[in-house]
């Protein structure tokens, strides 16, 4: 593949400005780390960069809206993506954008919990807004699970996020994430219970 311009590289992967069919995509590849022992990095990045491929379409399928993967090289740990144009909800926020939006946020998570869907590495940073509509990006380390625990780990690490980036509008905006949140997965009141529990562990570390 033909990589284009380096657009992002981030901690983990390098992103690349490229075309598919005539449209503007993206190219994800995850790069080596030297750190890590030559066989363990590449089971790392394999597994990442099938894990985001697939989560990329079972989220989509779910009905949260999601980059379009048109292919995978599980071989050279790439992902060639539909490239989504908009502002991420950090930037918005940040540039004093409506925190209303935050309610959408909210029934975004509780559908992909919903489907049983963690996304693993919730931030503003991985949410982009398209014609005002939300796109989700970044699951490499996400994961299938039902598990009340998995889903209370994913709200508490988007939480301290939130709070990190935004804590500003902290306070007035959590409050309509959960709102969102709560109104459509019905497993909420049991997610929310294991949040407070799963803090107050935290601090006795
Ligand atoms: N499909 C896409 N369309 C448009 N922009 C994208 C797309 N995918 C990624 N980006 C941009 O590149 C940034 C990094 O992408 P991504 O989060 O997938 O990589 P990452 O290596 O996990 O980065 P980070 O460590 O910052 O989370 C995003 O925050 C976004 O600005
Ligand atoms: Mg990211």
């Amino acid at each position: 593949m033909a990589s284009g311009k380096l657009i992002k590289k981030g901690a983990e992967a390098e992103l690349y400005l490229t075309e598919y069919n005539g449209k503007p995509a993206v190219l994800k590849r995850r790069i080596p780390k030297p750190y890590r022992i030559p066989e363990l990095d590449f089971h790392i990045r394999r597994t990442r960069t099938r894990r985001e491929a697939r989560l990329l379409d079972r989220a989509r399928r779910a009905g949260v809206l999601t980059p379009v993967v048109y292919s995978v090289d599980d071989e050279r740990m790439e992902i060639l993506m539909e490239y989504v144009s908009g502002t991420r909800v950090k930037e918005f926020l940040l540039s004093g954008g409506d925190i209303g939006i935050m309610r959408d946020v909210g029934r975004s998570v509780g559908t992909l919990h919903s489907n049983r869907i963690v996304h693993g590495d919730l931030t503003t940073s991985n949410i982009i807004i398209r014609d005002g509509k939300l796109v989700f990006i970044d699951f490499g380390l996400g994961e299938v699970s039902d598990s009340i625990e998995d889903f209370a780990v994913d709200l508490v690490c988007f939480e301290k996020s939130f709070q990190a980036t935004h804590y500003d509008v902290m306070d007035d905006a959590w409050p309509l994430f959960l709102e969102g949140y709560r109104s459509v997965f019905p497993r909420a009141p049991e997610v929310l219970r294991r949040v407070d529990e799963v803090k107050r562990r935290a601090r006795y570390l």
